[in-house]
């Protein structure tokens, strides 16, 4: 018998299915989940292949209490932040033993009432990568694309009206079968849901206060920071949730090795602009390589910058003309201010074009953080050239050069 039963005892808004829009206030969406009608499950034994798989209601999943993804999931998170010597215990984290990879990629509407997917393919590519790497079989990238394209069409009334917002698609890849010693799963589930979804931030265009962590680190050399898994996630949280307390937007995290080159932040990739260059830290196992990253690195060189990546000290971020951040969920997200141990930029031009930064909130920046407080000027408004060119392919209204959407 499977491990996984389908339970369709969550509420959704499948009652109308004859309508072109659920009944979703559009202008309330952030980044919560809003259930939609449908979900695609398919799953397969340990040694074979993925095979057939199919939408189902959305539900709740039961799973067995030894199923591996409980077990060697975020199990091993919470041991992981008991132990007091966080540099040792960084080189133990990253072990595979945490069966789940997830993806995230997003559908939008646009008015001739088709939808795009952005580069689906990645997510499948990215997905076989991260499941070789913890021993999981994983769906073909036809299967991938196959699975995806359905649930968005299956679920096609959650998907928000042109310019407001997207269809967040949630692909999961878990251990689902039972297992008491650490290995393998005996059975694995792909399922994918889907959210209707705008903004990531709740500060819809308030530039980011990032804190720069010095404690915990995200990932570790020869870890699993480079693959979506979902144990790259929980460590992030006490971190993460210890920032927002103080009233910052998100972490961002160092190198564990040295502590001084930086990473990236707890949901996305970072990005500086000093003069025409626009830099990213390279990608060498403990950095995400986000589909949106490489996407940006392609029209950053579209529109005339010089783009490298490379290893990126903390305190060059902290010279840059402009920073920002880039994601799935977050898009191209500007970044206002940084804090490292008792420094804080204030990107004081990018704020004041946006027109956010005004005297008060200057004073109070001032006030507010009683350490040493530095402003930069000068630099062209990427971030802003850089999302109108992303969001307009992706929406449909631009040229898509590149062939990165897909039509369904
Ligand atoms: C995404 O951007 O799709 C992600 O997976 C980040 C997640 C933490 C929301």
């Amino acid at each position: 018998a499977s491990s996984l039963q389908l339970a369709c005892d969550v509420p959704s808004f499948s009652a109308h299915e004859d309508e072109e829009y659920a009944d979703v206030d559009w202008d309330k969406l952030g980044f919560g989940l809003v259930p939609t009608d449908y979900m695609y499950v398919m799953k397969c034994a340990k040694g074979s292949a993925f095979e057939r798989g199919g939408i189902s209601p959305y539900g709740n999943i039961e799973l067995s209490p030894s199923a591996g993804v409980l077990n060697y999931g975020q199990v091993i998170m919470t041991w992981k932040f008991a132990g007091s010597d966080a540099l040792k215990m960084a080189h133990c984290w990253d072990f595979g033993w945490k069966q789940g990879l997830f993806e995230g990629l997003k559908a939008h509407r646009t008015e001739n009432g088709s939808l795009l997917l952005f580069q689906p393919e990645q997510n499948a590519i990215r997905m076989r990568y991260g499941a070789e790497r913890m021993c999981m079989p994983s769906p073909t990238v036809d299967q991938f694309l196959n699975a995806v394209k359905q649930t968005a069409l299956a679920n096609k009334r959650g998907v928000p009206p042109p310019g407001r917002g997207s269809l967040y698609i949630r692909p999961l890849l878990v251990g689902s079968g039972p297992i008491l010693g650490l290995g393998p799963s005996p059975e694995y589930t792909f399922l994918i849901y889907a959210s209707p979804v705008r903004n990531y931030f709740k500060a819809r265009t308030a530039p980011l206060n990032l804190y720069v962590e010095d404690e915990f680190d995200r990932a570790s050399r020869g870890g699993t920071g480079g693959i979506k898994t979902i144990s790259n996630y929980a460590p992030v949280l006490k971190a993460l949730t210890r920032a927002k307390e103080r009233g910052f937007s998100d972490v961002l995290y160092l190198d564990s090795v040295g502590r001084r080159n930086i990473e990236e932040v707890s949901s996305c990739n970072i990005f500086m602009l000093k003069g025409n260059v626009l830099s990213t830290p390279a990608t060498k196992g403990t950095i995400l390589s986000g589909v949106t990253r490489r996407s940006i690195l392609e029209l950053s060189r579209d529109l005339g910058y010089e783009v490298e990546e490379r290893a990126i000290p903390v305190e060059e971020l902290l010279e840059a003309d402009e920073v920002f951040c880039t994601g799935t969920a977050v898009v191209v997200a500007s970044v206002g201010s940084i804090t490292y141990q008792d420094r804080r930029c204030v990107r004081g031009v990018f704020m004041r074009n946006l027109g956010l930064l005004d005297e008060f909130s200057l004073h109070s920046y001032i006030k507010r953080w009683k350490h040493r407080v530095e402003f930069r000027t000068g630099g062209r408004m990427a971030c802003r050239e850089l999302y109108d060119a992303l969001v307009g392919i992706q929406t449909g209204e631009m040229e898509d050069k590149h062939g990165w959407v897909m039509e369904i």
